[in-house]
């Protein structure tokens, strides 16, 4: 299945707003003013929205799935952010070399199925003296738990090389800088949740309908490792239970 297929199954504007806070804390934090920025694997455009609204000096949303930019458009229009939006794989962007002071990539080119490809084109967006930065789920972190908990069910499936600062490292560089961030999700109950990734979740709804029978056992596992999650956050708050996240974030710079 091509990428776009992929990420058009289900509806990851639901879902992505979830995660959200990332992007926008890259954006708050990175120096972005007066900056050219391309965010690569855009989505529904949390991260270059909010890298336009920081006064950004041009942005450019790339993205391979259509539907996810026409909700991008819509959201930039609505928020009176001016960003490009660009249909195309993050391995051929079809823009100049140095077009870019900043490269960013929230959960979205680590996906890439040739992440030395897509590092690639990254760096040649990228002007001298400019930066990459892109995150990551972490290993320990709530999505890394997802991951593993249905790591048995997928005899095979391959360890993300993303997941760990040294994994990044072999893949990104060695001189690539990695931080350990964190944000808090609020859902409604851990049952909740899973109900959400499964309706809306590109990966969790092609993931499921591969298990077939054996779903509602995984399924049931998934709900215990957010229970598991939302137990060690403390009390519920009024817009239902926090989540912890953990992920990482990396800086190469040029
Ligand atoms: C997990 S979503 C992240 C979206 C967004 N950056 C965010 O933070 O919400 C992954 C995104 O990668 C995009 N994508 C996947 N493969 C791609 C490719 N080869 N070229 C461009 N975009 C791609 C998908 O269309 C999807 O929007």
């Amino acid at each position: 299945m091509d990428p776009a297929e992929f990420w058009s199954t289900g509806d990851y504007a639901v879902v992505g707003d979830l995660w959200a806070q990332p992007g926008r804390d890259l954006a708050a934090t990175l120096p972005v003013q007066g900056r050219d920025v391309v965010d690569l694997a855009t989505g529904t455009g949390i991260t270059a929205i909010a890298a336009a609204l920081h006064g950004a000096r041009s942005v450019v949303g790339v993205d391979v799935t259509p539907g996810l930019l026409r909700e991008a458009a819509r959201r930039a229009d609505a928020a009176g952010a001016d960003v490009t939006w660009l249909t195309a794989d993050f391995t051929t962007v079809p823009l100049p070399d140095h077009s870019a002071d900043l490269v960013t990539s929230t959960f979205g080119i680590v996906f890439a199925a040739d992440p030395a490809a897509a590092l690639a084109e990254a760096r040649r967006l990228t002007r001298p003296g400019g930066r990459i930065v892109f995150t990551s789920w972490s290993t320990d972190g709530l999505f890394g738990r997802v991951r593993r908990t249905l790591a048995p069910f997928f005899p095979g499936a391959p360890e993300p090389w993303h997941e760990r600062p040294d994994g990044i490292r072999t893949v990104a560089g060695a001189d690539a800088q990695v931080s350990e961030e964190s944000f808090d999700m609020t859902v409604e109950s851990p049952e909740r949740f899973v109900t959400l990734l499964e309706q809306h979740s590109a990966p969790i709804i092609l993931g499921a309908a591969s298990l077939g029978g054996t779903w509602p056992e995984a399924r049931e596992q998934l709900v215990a490792t957010v229970r598991d999650a939302a137990g060690q956050a403390g009390e519920p708050t009024d817009g239902g239970i926090r989540l912890p996240v953990g992920y990482l974030r990396t800086t190469l710079r040029y």
